[in-house]
């Protein structure tokens, strides 16, 4: 009987072992990421879980997109910042990595960038493996809380295994701050044969060069009067771009908080000529690079191919007036869909055109004509295109619920109206209307994407581009249009 027991007893343990072990999968499978949750973007990036600002280290290398972003991952609020890593060999679909980079004894990790050191100009790597090397900001919040106004400093990490592991550089920080307390976004490129960095330091851009990536040399600063200020500056980038007429000109994004045009943060841009040393505009108008609520701290990814030809941008999909408080829970922001960047003259110099890019196309799938006044619009993942027939247009979306989003355009002006487009009371700032000067643009058509919880307008194929946050109950189920000619509903694929 003392044998039969102790089988018993073993049975017993196996069982209650075997169960635990079918219970701990089921929990651990319950904190997978479901993708599926309301309002999480379906062809939208967005991290698995916790929270989620800039997009960070955008760079191009053998095939893949790589795209880092400003990460707490032990929260659905703003903390301790990481770099979170995701790859796309699409610029579509993206397949989460572990993230790439952890706070350390300088700090956590603020915004920056990353380039292809191809000719390992910085020794990390070798000239037949060349390294990748992210340089970023370290925030010393241990030396802000004591009072010090030098917390900010620039670091820098590489990686010789195609962006999958990542090593801190020994000698950081490699750029030590002066006693500025904004001193921060460090975004890095290859510009007339030395590496030119744009940083951000308080109200102003400064530009540090380097043989190496390792040391740097302050070069000179921007800060013209007539910009927009009322807030920090943050995060720029400098570029060459060709015009659509032939011609090269230089763009430098300044995101700003606060100080938008919709009230919170925007991101304006700067068009001139950069010599190597200092960089200066050719215009004194504050350019705005979108006209919505929702695109802040973008910026363009770097090394990709002069075959491809293209200067692609991505945007943060939300504002700091109360990014903290939409109503999702598991994870918190998205980006923007990627768009191409190009330059239109229009009719009195140039202006910044963002193009969705044309690898969104992969999407679509069941496509519907739409003519008259009314439409259904069957799917909540959509695609509409629209020819613009009068001076002035309106479409309203409407669902079941009765909740309605109206974009219109009246005279001057465009205006997007989410006031009653689903759950607004979360944040006073959020209720509001946004309104575009339409300029020298004429408005010929005009696309629109819609996800489960935004809506990214294109006039012209992104001349004019208003991109919002929404978050209706029910996906909108009817349109009406007025002012417009003959249009298409296309149905999106998710990308998860
Ligand atoms: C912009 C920003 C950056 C900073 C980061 C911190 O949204 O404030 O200036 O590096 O976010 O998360």
């Amino acid at each position: 009987t003392k044998n039969r027991l102790n089988h018993i007893i073993t049975a017993l343990i196996f069982f209650t072992v075997l169960y635990s072990c079918a219970q701990k999968g089921t929990e651990e499978n319950k904190t997978e990421p479901e993708f599926n949750e309301p309002f999480r973007p379906q062809f939208h990036f967005t991290p698995p879980s916790n929270w989620m600002n800039d997009p960070n280290g955008m760079v191009y290398w053998e095939g893949e997109y790589h795209l880092f972003y400003q990460y707490h991952p032990d929260g659905n609020t703003w903390g301790p910042m990481h770099w979170g890593h995701a790859i796309s060999e699409d610029l579509v679909h993206w397949e989460h990595q572990p993230i790439a980079l952890f706070p350390d004894e300088h700090g956590t990790i603020f915004s920056g960038s990353a380039v292809a050191d191809t000719e390992n100009t910085s020794g990390l790597g070798t000239k037949e493996n060349p390294p990748l090397v992210a340089i970023f900001t370290y925030h010393d919040a241990e030396g802000e809380e004591a009072g010090k106004d030098d917390f900010q400093t620039q670091g820098i990490a590489f990686s010789t295994d195609k962006g999958r592991s990542w090593t801190k550089y020994e000698g950081n920080p490699v750029l030590k701050n002066p006693g500025i307390k904004d001193f921060r976004d460090p975004k890095v490129a290859w510009i007339k044969d030395q590496w030119i960095m744009s940083l951000a330091v308080k109200d102003k851009i400064s530009f540090y060069s380097s043989p190496n990536l390792l040391e740097w040399k302050h070069e000179s600063d921007f800060a013209p009067d007539w910009a927009a200020y009322g807030g920090v500056w943050e995060c720029p980038d400098l570029f060459p771009l060709p015009t659509t007429d032939g011609k090269e000109k230089w763009v430098l994004f300044v995101s700003i908080n606060p100080g938008g045009p919709q009230g919170g943060s925007a991101t304006q841009y700067f068009i001139g000529d950069f010599d190597g040393k200092n960089f200066t505009t050719e215009t004194t108008e504050v350019k705005w690079l979108d006209w919505g609520a929702d695109n802040y701290a973008g910026v363009t990814w770097s090394n990709v191919p002069e075959t491809d030809g293209r200067k692609i941008f991505i945007g943060w999909m939300s504002n700091w007036q109360y990014a903290q408080e939409v109503p999702t829970e598991n994870w918190r922001s998205a980006m923007t869909i990627p768009r191409s960047l190009e330059l239109f003259s229009d009719g009195e110099g140039y202006s910044l055109a963002s193009r969705p890019v044309k690898e969104l196309d992969k999407l679509r799938s069941e496509t519907s004509n739409i003519s008259g006044t009314e439409a259904e619009l069957t799917h909540e993942l959509v695609e509409l295109e629209f020819d613009i027939t009068e001076e002035d247009f309106r479409i309203e979306f409407q669902n079941e619920e009765n909740e309605r989003l109206i974009l219109e355009k009246t005279g001057e002006f465009v205006v997007l109206d989410r006031g009653l487009s689903g759950i607004t009371n979360f944040n006073a700032d959020f209720e509001n209307t946004q309104t575009a000067p339409i300029g020298n643009i004429q408005a010929k058509n005009l696309r629109i994407f819609i996800d489960r919880s935004s809506i990214e307008v294109f006039i012209n194929e992104g001349e004019l581009v208003l991109t919002s946050l929404i978050f209706p109950t029910s996906h909108y189920s009817k349109i009406q249009m007025h002012g417009l000619g003959s249009g298409k509903a296309r149905h999106l694929k998710s990308i998860w």
